[in-house]
C-alpha cells in the first residue's frame, strides 16, 4: 500500500550543503517529498520529538546536535514507505550501513547519521502530526 514516513536531514548534513543529495537518494529509492520544510529546531521541540530516549545516556548530547544547525523535515510517501526509507538510509552507525545507503554515503558517526526515519507507520503518523499540519502536506 502507499503509506507516508517522516524523515529528518540532520544538522551534519544540511551543514555540509547535502539536502539535494540525500532527498535525490530518497527520490531514486521510490520515495516521493509531499511536505518539506526547514527549520532550526528548539531545545524543547528536540527533547519532545526525542522523548522516548531520554532515559538514554546519549539523550543530552542528541538534542544539542539536533540544535547545533538547521534540519529539513519531511513527509515522504511511497509503496511501503516506512520500510523503503528504513533501506534506503542504512543502519543507524555508518560503520554497519550497507553501501549504497544514505549513512554509508554520508553519516559521520552513529550520532552524527545525516537522517532519521521512523521505525513504524503508527510512529510515522505521531512524528508527522508532531512537525506538520495536515494542509502543509500536498501529495
Ligand atoms: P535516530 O534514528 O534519529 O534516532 C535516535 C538517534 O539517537 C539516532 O538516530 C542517532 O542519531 C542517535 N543515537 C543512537 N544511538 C546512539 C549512541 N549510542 N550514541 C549517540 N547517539 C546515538
Amino acid at each position: 500500500a502507499v503509506t507516508r514516513t517522516f524523515s529528518i536531514i540532520k544538522p551534519d548534513a544540511t551543514r555540509r550543503n547535502l539536502t539535494g543529495a540525500v532527498t535525490k537518494m530518497l527520490e531514486d529509492a521510490g520515495l516521493r517529498v509531499v511536505a518539506s520544510k526547514r527549520i532550526q529546531m528548539t531545545k524543547e521541540q528536540a527533547e519532545g520529538f526525542y522523548a522516548v530516549h531520554k532515559e538514554r545516556p546519549f539523550f543530552g548530547e542528541l538534542v544539542d546536535f539536533m540544535i547545533s544547525g538547521p534540519v529539513v523535515v519531511q513527509v515522504l510517501e511511497g509503496e511501503d514507505a516506512v520500510k523503503r526509507n528504513r533501506d534506503v538510509m542504512g543502519a543507524t552507525n555508518p560503520a554497519d550501513a550497507a553501501d549504497g545507503t544514505i549513512r554509508k554515503a554520508f553519516a559521520e558517526s552513529i550520532e552524527a547519521n545525516s537522517v532519521h526515519g521512523s521505525d513504524s507507520d503508527e510512529n510515522a503518523r505521531i512524528e508527522i502530526d508532531f512537525f506538520f499540519d495536515e494542509d502543509e502536506i500536498v501529495g
